[in-house]
């Protein structure tokens, strides 16, 4: 059973009253359409799933998900799903998901591809809370009433089906074409999350439904320090008459961050990312360690607040170049240098630093990341 999944992602979002159209928009650190596209993606039950962009929008589209396969959409969201539908022909079942909904719970389209074993189709909705009113004055009885989300859910010959033989005007949803034929749509339980963003005003309101929530990570790290090396501590630099061995540049400042940073997603360390005995990192330049641990916190919808770094050595005296790190390891992370505090203190000449065999450096990074697990 070949189960696909269609994200129409072809309008131009104008009621959002923003020039980019909304799909594109930054939500959650990351690009609206880049939300469903993963939570689709990740299900288990989906082997494929196709975009369909506006013409003119490939530039927009290789931006926010390199990787995504696409088509090109039509003038309409009915035009746009007809073209998913022929892109995907040979399918069994379908789900067409609107990009306008970003947060796209599992559970969600477990309901939807349940009911499909004895309907047509499936659609998420939600009660009615307001009290609802004609121009007239007349109550309308809102208990018989829903309000229906994305995704849709279809066997793959029953919408294909609806759209060759639509003859009414543009239809704003799929399930009402599915019910002119006389298929059976079963209302499955929708999700507060899927809420669609329409007006200006709903981006934030989005975010604040996502809820961020703040991480702190540590992270350390070592290196001695020998005749013949250069010193880079924090992507500088440093002049001083001995220098940091190991496998990379042996910046301890970048890859105690760097650990710290991995922290924040418990993704394991620096050494199971850039293993020391792999010859490809020999001599490397310890940022490209920290800008992969970044893309990974990125990937997640998160972003780094702040990084409180410690260097712990006899020498060389950090101070005069403490406001270069702090520029430099600002850069690397695509944050203000005011998030970034950079300290250090000696060991009393007690110890491996305080003899001067090594630097220990420590780092806490900061990071909020969306709560859910959307
Ligand atoms: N859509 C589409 N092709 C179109 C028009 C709309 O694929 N020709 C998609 C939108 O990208 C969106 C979904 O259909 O994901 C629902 O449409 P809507 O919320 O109306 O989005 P826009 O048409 O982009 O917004 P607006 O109507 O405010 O311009
Ligand atoms: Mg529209």
């Amino acid at each position: 059973m070949k189960t696909v999944a269609l994200i129409v992602a072809a309008g131009k979002g104008e009621r959002t009253g923003a020039a980019l159209p909304k799909q594109y928009a930054a939500i959650g650190g990351r690009a609206m359409l880049a939300w469903s596209h993963a939570a689709l993606s990740r299900h288990p039950m989906i082997d494929t799933v196709l975009v369909a962009i506006g013409a003119g929008q490939e530039a927009l589209i290789a931006e926010a998900l390199p990787d995504a396969a696409y088509i090109t959409g039509g003038a309409t969201r009915r035009e746009s799903v007809a073209a998913g539908l022929a892109a995907l022909a040979g399918a069994d079942r379908i789900l067409v998901h609107d990009a306008a909904r970003p947060f796209l719970p599992a559970a969600v389209i477990d309901r939807l591809l349940a009911a499909l074993d004895s309907h047509e189709g499936a659609v998420p909705v939600l009660p009615v809370a307001d009290t609802l009113v004609r121009d007239d004055g007349e109550t309308v009885p809102r208990e018989s009433l829903h309000r229906v989300q994305t995704p849709q859910a279809f066997r793959y010959a029953s919408l294909a089906e609806a759209h060759r033989r639509w003859t009414g005007g543009d239809a704003t949803d799929d399930a009402q074409m599915v019910r002119a034929l006389g298929g059976s749509v079963a209302l499955v339980q929708g999700d507060a999350m899927l809420e669609k963003i329409t007006w200006p005003g709903d981006i934030a309101a989005a975010e604040a439904r996502l809820g961020m929530e703040t991480r702190s990570a540590l992270g350390s790290d070592v290196h001695r320090l020998a005749d013949g090396e250069r010193l880079w501590l924090g992507g500088v630099l440093i002049p001083h008459h001995q220098g940091l061995s190991g496998h990379s540049d042996a910046d301890v400042a970048l890859h105690a961050i760097t650990d710290a940073l991995l922290g924040t997603i418990a993704a394991g360390d620096i050494g199971m990312h850039f293993p020391p005995s792999d010859p490809q990192w020999r001599g490397a330049e310890s940022g490209q360690f920290l800008r992969h641990a970044l893309s990974l916190l990125r990937a997640r919808g998160g972003r780094v607040t702040f990084v409180d770094l410690t260097l712990i050595c006899e020498a060389p005296k950090i101070g005069p170049h403490r406001e270069a790190i702090r520029a430099r390891i600002a850069e690397l992370l695509e944050v203000s240098a005011d998030r970034i505090s950079v300290k250090a203190t000696t060991t009393e000449r007690l110890g491996f630093t305080g003899r001067g065999e090594g630097i220990a450096a420590q780092a806490v990074v900061t990071a909020m990341l969306p709560g859910s697990a959307l």
